[in-house]
């Protein structure tokens, strides 16, 4: 059979090529807007500020859109995307974290961030404000944050001696809880007693002042808080002891109990050993804050210090 020949007129030629350059404008076209509008992201702007996409995929879920343009308006700093996407990070300090990590080299940027969130970034003491007495048991008193002039602890009620050495008292509260961990240590063979409780304002300076005098102002400040800083004004301190093994209470069995048990009480171990660069004080295995069984248990399972936990969560 005859082929039959196709032929095409001239106007059909124009059409087809019209119509093939009516693609390629559209695929150049969508192209172009495609490209335009990535460069409208806050991924091509991170990326263009010297960073990598790992970078960007760190940092794009801690940050909201005026952060991210902040961050990106900054000088290129290596370190900015890791300290972003540290768990702890407080978009607030990030200035401060950039500066104390600047200064302290050596330092994780782990280590910097929990340093710099609870202060240590600023000098003991000089730096106090008065904490928020509101929160009550879940109140923050530390070396920056300290009990108003006026302050009053609130409940207090005398420790029986079942519980204490002679002339002890505490918040109502932190007393009862104490009795039930008590009670329970007991079962378990343990018998933890409370050494010192709540103090006054004065007390508290003449513990920190005898302790000056003996071994120096450094010295002091490591081991008694100065007056208006201790948590022992508040009522919710304790400082405990074991009846029967009375010295080195942090090799005893009874310790390793409450280390492990007192959070389902309410109380935490509030200078732990390590931390001490964080709560600005030596390694206390007696002293223990009531802090509620909710609060507690989530500082207890964070792992944290209180006063890393109060910055993070209550503060932040
Ligand atoms: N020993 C603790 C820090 C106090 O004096 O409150
Ligand atoms: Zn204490």
């Amino acid at each position: 059979m005859a082929k039959k020949k196709i032929k095409i007129t001239k106007f059909g030629k124009l059409l087809l090529v019209g119509l093939i350059l009516l693609i390629v404008l559209t695929i150049v076209g969508i192209k172009l807007i495609k490209t335009y509008k990535y460069h409208q992201t806050y991924e091509y702007k991170f990326i263009e500020a010297g960073y990598t996409l790992d970078d960007y995929n760190l940092v794009k879920d801690k940050l909201n859109d005026d952060e991210l343009m902040y961050i990106i308006a900054l000088e290129y700093n290596k370190n900015i995307p890791k300290i972003i996407s540290e768990k702890y990070f407080m978009y607030k300090n990030l200035g401060r974290y950039i500066s104390y990590l600047e200064k302290n080299k050596d330092k994780s940027i782990t280590d910097v961030i929990a340093l710099v969130n609870v202060n240590r970034d600023k000098p003991y003491y000089e730096n106090l404000v008065t904490t928020d007495e509101s929160k009550n048991e879940a109140m923050l008193v530390n070396k920056y944050h300290a009990l108003s002039k006026k302050y009053e602890a609130s409940d207090i009620v005398k420790v029986s001696s079942t519980y204490a050495y002679a002339g002890m008292s505490l918040n109502k509260e932190a007393y009862d809880a104490f009795r039930k961990l008590s009670d329970d240590a007991r079962k378990e063979g343990f018998t933890i007693i409370i050494l010192s409780s709540y103090r006054t304002y004065e007390y508290q300076e003449k513990i920190w002042n005898d302790r000056k005098n003996l071994k120096g102002e450094k010295e002091a400040d490591a081991y008694a808080a100065r007056p208006g800083s201790s948590e022992h004004e508040t009522g919710y301190a304790i400082d405990v002891a074991d009846y029967n093994h009375p010295l080195n209470f942090s090799e005893q069995e009874s310790f390793k109990w409450m280390k492990d048990n007192s959070y389902k009480y309410g109380y935490i171990l509030r200078y732990p050993e390590g931390k001490e660069d964080i709560t600005g004080y030596d390694y206390e295995s007696w002293h223990y804050r009531y802090v509620g069984v909710d609060l507690a248990t989530k500082v207890y399972n964070e792992g944290i210090t209180y006063d890393e936990y109060y910055e993070f969560y209550l503060n932040n």
